[in-house]
């Protein structure tokens, strides 16, 4: 059975990064392909300084073993610095060895419209890695794209909607 692990990668509290994740959630749904969210908010997060998996945390060794089990990706990527944020970076320094050969879409949020090349900053990583394969399109949002109520942006909207799509003809193969 299609496994999909989505990683929402934003500590923020009022997170946009979440919502799009969100939103992924509810396409997946829509199109019955199996998944489930690790929002890094929820894990008690440790720095990566080399030691072996089994000197994390519970969580973190937890969550590795949830990359394991999942057959592809979705990355939640809050842009900073017009880069991966620290804290998701991190994350996959440790648990990059769950990930090989497999594949993975991102969304990626910013604040402004023109960070768009942040994506291709994880790409590379998880390409370089762990021979992650990035599925396309990948979404990009930006603070224009929402509204009090949530994502508003129809472009994005459907942007996701391919992305599930790509997701959906690779497990059909
Ligand atoms: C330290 C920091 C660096 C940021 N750098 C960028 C940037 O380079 N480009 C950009 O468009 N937005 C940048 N932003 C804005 C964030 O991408 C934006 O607030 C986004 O919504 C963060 O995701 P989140 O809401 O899920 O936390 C930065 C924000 C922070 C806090």
């Amino acid at each position: 059975m299609a496994k999909i692990l989505m990683i929402q990668g934003s500590l923020s509290k009022d997170s946009r990064t979440a919502i799009l994740v969100r939103e992924t959630g509810q396409a997946l749904e829509r199109r019955h392909l199996e998944h489930e969210t690790l929002d890094l908010r929820d894990l008690d997060l440790q720095f990566c300084d080399g030691r072996s998996l089994k000197e994390y945390n519970r969580d973190m060794q937890n969550a590795y073993k949830k990359l394991d089990q999942a057959r592809a990706f979705i990355f939640g990527m809050p842009v900073y610095c017009f880069s991966v944020s620290g804290p998701l970076k991190n994350f996959i320094d440790i648990t990059s060895g769950a990930m090989e050969n497999k594949i993975a879409g991102i969304l990626c949020n910013a604040g402004g419209n023109r960070s768009y090349m942040a994506s291709a900053e994880l790409s590379k990583i998880l390409a370089y890695e762990s021979q992650v394969t990035v599925i396309q399109p990948t979404v990009y949002s930006s603070y224009e794209d929402y509204d009090e109520e949530g994502l508003m942006s129809e472009k994005v909207k459907s942007k996701i909607a391919d992305m599930v799509s790509t997701l959906e003809n690779y497990f059909n193969k």
